[in-house]
């Protein structure tokens, strides 16, 4: 029975990266591994088959209340994947849900959160999503967006993004926090540090090779021949564009300002903030005041 090491990552923020990283990392194969087989190694922890065993109905006939009772004994389910270390996905929030634990610390080893920009997570929500690109700040505000209940997964609790961020990084050995954009414009560095927390020792070309077929461009190439089995129903193509920085050129100033008041403290903490990020917020209210911006509501 193994113990848990969560992937942990506001949604849209790289967690799929990672897992493809990790397969190649640890299958070390000569080709690049298929991204439909990234299951293989990482488990996703919103699947409902972690409660078969614990149901005596249909998961959708239980209310919220009591799959958040039942998740920390589903979750040691979990365990029996390997006799290792099990790498599991998840997007809540590191808190309680109706008074229980997300995640069940009984069983976990570590954890490696993935922090992305908000600026261009919320575009890649758009795409996944189906969403506008004001649907998205707003769900990123959104204390208690959490996801629907299906026969194939229970909810995840995301919470709003400052909040989620703020759960996942508070200092513990045990955790490895990364940004998105490290993992694109320093690979190397980031990709070795990833590794070396896992208590891996590889050789320096072993990571270069998992960088490399773990790369946008490959994943998207794979995309391209076969359909990936996690691309969303409202997106074209999951492997989207793979960029930091596009919301400059994509979102409005007023959609800026918006995300920037709401999630400056968090930004701050990771380098996201522009540095006249108070001027573009008090801008934006002068407009408001003025009626050439439309007010929250
Ligand atoms: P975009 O929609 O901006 O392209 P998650 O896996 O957490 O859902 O995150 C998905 C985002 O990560 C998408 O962003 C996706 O394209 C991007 N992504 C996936 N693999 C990547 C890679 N190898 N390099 C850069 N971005 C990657």
């Amino acid at each position: 029975m193994g113990a848990l090491i969560w992937l942990a990552s506001y949604p849209k923020s790289g967690n799929t990266w990672t897992r493809a990283y990790l397969n190649n990392l640890l299958r070390n194969p000569d080709q690049p591994a298929g991204i439909n087989e990234l299951d293989w190694f990482t488990l996703g922890e919103s699947s409902s088959r972690w409660f078969q065993d614990l149901i005596d109905k249909p998961i959708t006939e239980y209310s919220k209340a009591e799959i958040a009772e039942l998740r920390p004994k589903a979750q040691e389910e979990l365990t029996k994947a390997s006799q290792d270390s099990v790498f599991v996905k998840t997007h809540n929030i590191l808190g309680l849900w109706y008074d229980h634990p997300l995640h069940n610390m009984d069983i976990t080893v570590a954890a490696i959160y993935i922090v992305r920009n908000p600026l261009d997570v919320c575009i890649s929500m758009t795409s996944h999503y189906g969403m506008t690109l004001d649907q998205a700040l707003f769900r990123l505000a959104q204390g208690a967006a959490v996801t629907g209940l299906s026969d194939a997964n229970v909810p995840e609790v995301h919470g709003d993004w400052s909040s989620h961020v703020k759960s996942w990084t508070q200092p513990h050995p045990q955790m490895l926090v990364l940004r998105y954009e490290d993992m694109k414009h320093k690979p190397f560095p980031t990709f070795n540090t990833m590794a070396r927390f896992l208590g891996l020792k590889p050789p320096k070309e072993r990571v270069r090779k998992a960088i490399k077929f773990s790369s946008f461009k490959e994943l998207k190439k794979q995309e391209q021949k076969e359909e990936f089995k996690e691309r969303s129903e409202h997106a074209e193509v999951f492997f989207r564009e793979g960029k930091s920085g596009q919301w400059k050129d994509t979102l409005s100033e007023d959609q800026i300002a918006r995300l920037l008041e709401d999630h400056h403290e968090q930004m701050a903490r990771f380098n996201y903030l522009p540095t006249d990020w108070e001027e573009r917020i008090a801008a934006w209210h002068k407009r408001i005041a003025t009626g050439e911006a439309e007010s929250r509501e």
